[in-house]
């Protein structure tokens, strides 16, 4: 079978879970980087990952482990390991084993995710995931409104999205398309300034979107004009093709009104949500140009491909051009509120 992308997956801090969803001395089944994990939180408060097969017999910690202190407890001989992997009690045992180790991929717990560092060599954390100041401000922001999705295309592919200007009029249906001011990259980060018209109700509003990377697993995105709303998204790779999209927004307090404040979320989340229903059958089913044909006004595809480019630890073969997705995805289109209240880019076109 043809490869439906160049891409292996990237490395970097990518988000496992939202820090409500692993209480403490829990275990949890979940798969990313191509692989089955646990996800577990020791009684102290810090949550860990690591790989799901007990090193002794291949029991999944994620099914009916337990956790005692600090430490993972298999379900089927109760073996222990540390957070390192490292085995550190058979309880019919008097000595450990020192070679039954279970992969330990490093986690953090910030702006109420939790996030963990996938490398396929194992190389240790290269950069670090700031606080976002506004997730972390309950008296000026309203509590965090989530969403997710399972797209079924590689992480380039969505990441790619966040330099095209142009789609938002001819996918989303926006009146003009946010007018870029600068796209500069520092490393593992970006940093995109631009300028973009909100249709509303009322009619159209000028605002701004700005948005940051932190490497290939979280960009936090500000959004004003019509209420400060802050999102931050981070895609997670499944696999090599698959991704697990999550959204965490906060909208600043209008007040102490909260019924308020919580219906201007909604509606931006709702309109947000909408637009991802819109953008995912796009890239389920296109194909990956290696050699894109762009427009001189098209926005920075090839820089932002060689900033992508710096993620991938592992061989990049693009010599096929063409990358085409094995199958088929419908769309399931929702009434956006771009088609509201946006005139048609392709009605006289
Ligand atoms: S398989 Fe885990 S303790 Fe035996
Ligand atoms: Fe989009």
């Amino acid at each position: 079978m043809s490869k439906r992308s160049p891409f292996p997956i990237p490395f970097g801090w990518f988000q496992v879970a939202w820090s409500e969803e692993v209480a403490t001395a829990q275990v949890l089944p979940v798969e990313y980087f191509g692989k089955r994990l646990a996800l577990w939180r020791d009684e102290s408060g810090a949550p860990h990952l690591n790989d799901a097969f007990c090193p002794h017999l291949g029991a999944h910690f994620g099914h009916g482990g337990s956790v005692i202190g600090e430490e993972l407890v298999c379900p089927f001989h109760g073996w222990r390991f540390d957070a390192d992997g490292q085995n550190t009690l058979i309880p019919y045992a008097d000595r450990t084993n020192k070679k039954a180790c279970v992969t330990a991929y490093p986690t953090i717990e910030r702006n109420g995710l939790v996030m963990a560092w996938y490398h396929p060599e194992g190389i240790a954390p290269m950069w670090e995931i700031p606080e976002i100041p506004e997730f972390n401000d309950p008296s000026g922001f309203t509590q965090m409104v989530t969403r997710e999705y399972t797209v079924h295309a590689p992480w380039q592919e969505l990441a790619e999205n966040g330099v095209d200007a142009a789609h938002f009029r001819y996918v989303h249906h926006t009146e003009e398309v946010p007018e870029l001011q600068s796209y500069e990259i520092d490393g593992p980060f970006t940093k995109m300034r631009s300028s973009q018209k909100f249709p509303t109700p009322r009619g159209v509003v000028d605002g701004r979107i700005d948005a940051d990377s932190f490497g290939p697993g979280l960009s936090s995105v500000h959004f004003s004009g019509i209420i400060d709303t802050i999102l931050m998204g981070c895609n997670t790779p499944i696999d090599e093709d698959t991704c697990h999209m999550r959204f965490s927004f906060t909208v600043r307090k209008l007040g102490a009104d909260e019924a308020l404040n919580s219906s201007v979320g909604a509606a931006f989340v709702d309109e947000v949500h909408r637009q991802v229903l819109e953008d995912k059958p796009i890239w389920e089913n296109k194909a990956h140009l290696v050699r894109p044909a762009l427009a001189a006004t098209d926005g920075p595809f090839m820089k932002f491909r060689k900033w992508a480019g710096q993620f991938y630890a592992e061989t990049v073969d693009d010599s096929a051009l063409v990358y085409e997705p094995q199958a088929d995805y419908p769309a399931v289109l929702g009434e956006t509120a771009s088609r509201k209240y946006g005139s048609d880019p392709f009605a006289n076109a």
